[in-house]
């Protein structure tokens, strides 16, 4: 794909949010690279997306975010195909009843809510500043609010309770996004985060039992997918949120979030795991990009 467009890619869009998203944002002119990790999704999604808004220049690629070395590659692919990003949502993020970990042995709950976003926004920087000004959108939540990171803890090997890892992950996702915004400086790549709302979605059924259930109930208060993705699509492409960064939206407004996710020593803490998780460990540097072209490394 040449200049044009402008490009946004979506993580998470084969089903709930991403997916409402994707689409929203294709009918508004963006050409969309989708990410998702079943490949007959990410294909059903694309011909649904293409039918529905009539565009052609849609296209995915399929991947398992959790997997670091995943994200190398699939950053490796967008460079192939992209000569610049203009919008990059990272959306996709799950909640895990039993604690499981990923091939890397990186626990699943923190791979995708925190590493992942991490590690794709740093491999596709070279990208996003190509498309300055440029915007990143991390899909948090609410559950953030009240929860605590232990950083002696950060992947539950000691204790681990599915709500509760979610709720860490979506703070150390702000910690992340605030931490972003700092370091981005005056590339003109600004970095935000959201909470949807309650949204009734595929979200919390790849569990089983009790707590499955008790996410299928309670989702009959929840609004649609289409409305979950309002204030993700604010976020994204309101002309007068240009230059905002580091900022947390609910219901389309700028709000704080708690106060654990301003602390900037947490946050500089949580970074410098991420880096050795997603950066050097297991597999090292990433010969294409590597940490310093990113520009976010001070
Ligand atoms: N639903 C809510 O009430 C709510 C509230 C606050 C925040 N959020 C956040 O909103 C975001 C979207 O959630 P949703 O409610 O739309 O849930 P969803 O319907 O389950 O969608 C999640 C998306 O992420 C993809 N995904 C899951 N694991 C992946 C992996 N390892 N690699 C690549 N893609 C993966 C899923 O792909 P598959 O199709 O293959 O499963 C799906 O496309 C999440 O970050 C969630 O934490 C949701």
């Amino acid at each position: 794909m040449t200049a044009g467009p402008p490009t946004a890619v979506v993580t998470g869009a084969t089903s709930g949010i991403g997916r409402a998203l994707a689409r929203r944002l294709a009918a508004s002119g963006y050409r969309v690279v989708i990410l998702s990790r079943d490949e007959a999704r990410c294909q059903e999604t694309v011909r649904m997306i293409r039918t529905t808004t009539g565009r052609t220049d849609v296209a995915s690629v399929t991947c398992d975010l959790a997997s670091s070395r995943a994200v190398v590659d699939v950053a490796k692919a967008l460079r192939e195909l992209l000569d610049r990003v203009d919008l990059l949502i990272n959306n996709a993020g799950a909640i895990y009843h039993r604690r499981m970990e990923t091939s890397e042995g990186v626990e699943r709950t923190f791979a995708l809510n925190v590493l992942a976003p991490f590690a794709l926004t740093h491999r596709i920087w070279p990208l996003l500043a190509a498309g300055a000004p440029a915007r990143v959108v991390m899909v948090g939540s609410a559950a953030h609010l009240g929860a605590r990171l232990d950083l002696n803890d950060l992947q539950g090997e000691r204790h681990y309770s599915g709500w509760g890892a979610y709720r860490r992950s979506k703070l150390g996702l702000l910690l992340i996004t605030h931490e972003l915004a700092r370091r981005a400086g005056k590339s003109r790549v600004t970095v935000n985060a959201v909470h949807p709302g309650f949204v009734r979605s595929g979200f919390g059924r790849n569990n089983t039992g009790a707590f499955a259930w008790a996410i299928r109930a309670a989702s009959v208060l929840a609004i649609s997918a289409e409305r979950g993705a309002d204030t993700p699509f604010y976020v994204a492409t309101a002309p007068e949120l240009e230059g905002v960064t580091g900022a947390y939206f609910v219901r389309n407004r700028a709000v704080p979030s708690s106060s654990a996710s301003y602390e900037r020593e947490v946050g500089r803490a949580l970074w410098a795991v991420c880096e050795r998780l997603a950066g050097t460990v297991p597999f090292g540097p990433d010969p294409d990009v590597g940490a310093p072209t990113t520009g976010l490394g001070a």
